[in-house]
């Protein structure tokens, strides 16, 4: 049989699952055929052989010029392999990963961490290790399918993915965005011994910083254990002269548990769950995620390691980093470019039509800048934003270029 026979038999299996149909309809073709990208990620990027100014990249640091990323990686691979070869359960814990599970602790405030091969992964493990139940021949069980999870609507995917199939309106109730007084009304409502409220310092979609006190306030007022996803606030805000400062120590010396990843600011990838011993000694074999799976390569945990450690030894790299977002939010402003109504690092540009968006994102590429577009069905229909990531590494003639870009943009389409 020819593969092209081949193919045209599994297009006719497959038909009743309409992929075919479901990309054609769809705007986003990037998002099936993504460019190819050449070299290294950073203020710029190659893609399909094009240099563009690059506002895309989630790790925004520009850590290469603090750090020896790729020589500390090397050593590493040379001392500990590429691999962990196997499970924690079956051999055991690298080093690296012991200690990175030390330092996230630490740095979390939290008794001890455990460590996942992305955030992603983290997440849907402490759902799934918060409400399943276990039996061991000894007599001992843990019975926690009875859990309820009250989690802001707009949570990271992972969280909802962890959810799935715990029955919402039953073991999963959802708070309007940031508000606290629908949390508080559904924690009145709730009559559980047993209530896990998620939310998340800083949202990825908008850009907001969580009302992250108040959420605590609430879980302390009804008893409920608090999850705070910090995937976008490890390492970067927490000291006094940032912004966030009270939320980034509420979610240290008050929230329960804290997830970290290491794919945003520390520019790796990786991510963690902190938080009281005995549950993290649990969550080994509960989550799944950290036991079925491969865990983070352990020169990538070295480097995690020695990353955070970097941050916290030099402060001024995020202080200039937050200043960097700061002044391009202000001159957004001065040109009457609105941004989400929150200090985080995250520009969030309210655009409205999805089709306008989607021409902004095409002309920005032809004018040499790569702009992320959130549309259907990333936010709701005709709500699309852009979505910036200013990188440390940007050069103000670079900031300059895409304020100007910008500006011709909302004029042509009298935005
Ligand atoms: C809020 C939030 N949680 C979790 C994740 C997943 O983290 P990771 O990229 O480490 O899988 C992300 C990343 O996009 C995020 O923004």
């Amino acid at each position: 049989m020819t593969a092209s026979s081949t193919s045209a038999q599994s297009v006719d299996r497959l038909a009743p699952w309409a992929f075919a149909a479901f990309v054609e309809a769809n705007t986003h073709d990037t998002a099936y055929r993504p460019p190819v990208v050449d070299g290294p990620v950073g203020p710029t990027i190659v893609r399909n052989g094009r240099e563009l100014v690059n506002f895309a990249s989630i790790s925004f640091l520009d850590l290469d010029r603090h750090v020896p990323a790729r020589r500390h990686f090397a050593e590493a691979a040379i001392a500990h392999g590429l691999s962990t070869s196997g499970s924690r359960m079956t051999q055991g814990i690298c080093r690296p990963h012991q200690v990175l599970e030390e330092t996230i602790a630490r740095h979390t405030g939290k008794e001890r961490a455990i460590s996942f091969a992305t955030g992603l992964l983290a997440n849907i493990g402490f759902v799934h290790a918060m409400s399943s139940s276990a039996y061991f021949d000894t007599g001992i069980e843990v019975r926690n399918r009875d859990t309820v999870f009250v989690v802001d609507r707009d949570v990271h995917w992972s969280i909802w993915k962890g959810l799935e199939g715990l029955g919402y309106g039953r073991n999963v109730h959802a708070f309007r965005h940031n508000d606290v007084a629908d949390l508080a009304a559904i924690l009145g409502r709730i009559q559980s011994r047993k209530t896990v409220v998620i939310a998340e310092s800083i949202y990825s979609a908008d850009g907001t910083m969580g009302p992250i006190v108040e959420i605590l306030d609430e879980c302390d007022r009804h008893g409920a254990v608090s999850m705070i996803d910090d995937a976008n606030g490890f390492m970067v805000y927490g000291a006094e002269n940032r912004p966030y400062a009270r939320e980034a120590v509420a979610i240290r010396e008050r929230a329960d548990f804290v997830m970290v990843s290491l794919s945003k600011a520390i520019g790796l990838e990786g991510g963690a769950i902190a938080g009281p011993a005995a549950a993290i000694d649990a969550f080994e074999l509960l989550s799944g995620t950290s036991m079925f799976t491969a865990a983070i390569q352990p020169p990538t945990a070295y480097l995690a390691d020695r990353t955070i450690d970097v941050l916290a030894d030099h402060p001024e790299i995020v202080d200039d980093y937050l200043a960097h977002a700061a002044r391009l939010r202000r001159q957004m402003h001065a040109i009457g470019t609105m941004t989400t109504p929150t200090e985080s690092y995250m520009l969030s540009v309210p655009i409205g039509a999805d089709a306008a968006a989607l021409q902004m994102r095409e002309w920005f590429v032809e004018d040499g800048y790569l702009v992320p577009v959130f549309s259907y069905p990333a936010v709701s229909r005709n709500q699309a934003l852009l979505r910036l990531f200013p990188h440390a590494g940007h050069t103000e003639a670079q900031m300059d270029g895409f304020l100007r870009t910008l500006l011709i943009y909302r004029r042509r389409l009298g935005l």
